[in-house]
């Protein structure tokens, strides 16, 4: 399995608010912003050096995303990782038991296919694994 860290997310009570103090704090721009309807989501991608940053707001307090704010606070969300064949690292994770949120890949951020992994059964890291569109 080769993975790649695409993105590291953090979950933002205020995604404007957000991208104003990493604009104004450490002078990163975003380079990308998307709402995501069906997640109840808005993020904004922000470059740090390979990886985005990925500030998440929630659109929506039922989300996911909106409910974790609710009970955790701001903080880390998710790490993302690119991976060469999503089908592939679904089914290997699947036969190893590890319990999956998405059993098959969807339509994610930036036409990107993505599959969360549960975080329990791997030691509370929630995972979002990522496949670009070839050419991309
Ligand atoms: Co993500």
């Amino acid at each position: 399995m080769s993975l790649r860290v695409e993105h590291i997310a953090l979950a933002v009570a205020d995604l404007q608010a957000a991208v104003e103090h990493y604009a104004t704090v450490w002078g990163i721009e975003v380079e990308h912003r998307e709402r995501v309807e069906d997640q109840g989501v808005e993020e904004a991608m922000l470059p740090i050096g390979g990886p985005y940053l990925q500030l998440l707001g929630s659109t929506d307090p039922e989300s996911p995303v909106g409910r974790f704010l609710a009970k955790r606070g701001e903080g880390l969300h998710h790490i993302a990782y690119e991976v060469d064949d999503l089908e592939a690292t679904l089914a290997d994770l699947k036969a190893k038991g590890v319990p999956l949120i998405d059993e098959a890949p969807r339509v994610g951020g930036r036409g990107h296919m993505v599959a969360f992994v549960h975080p329990k059964g791997n030691h509370g890291l929630l995972v979002e694994l990522i496949q670009r569109p070839s050419g991309q």
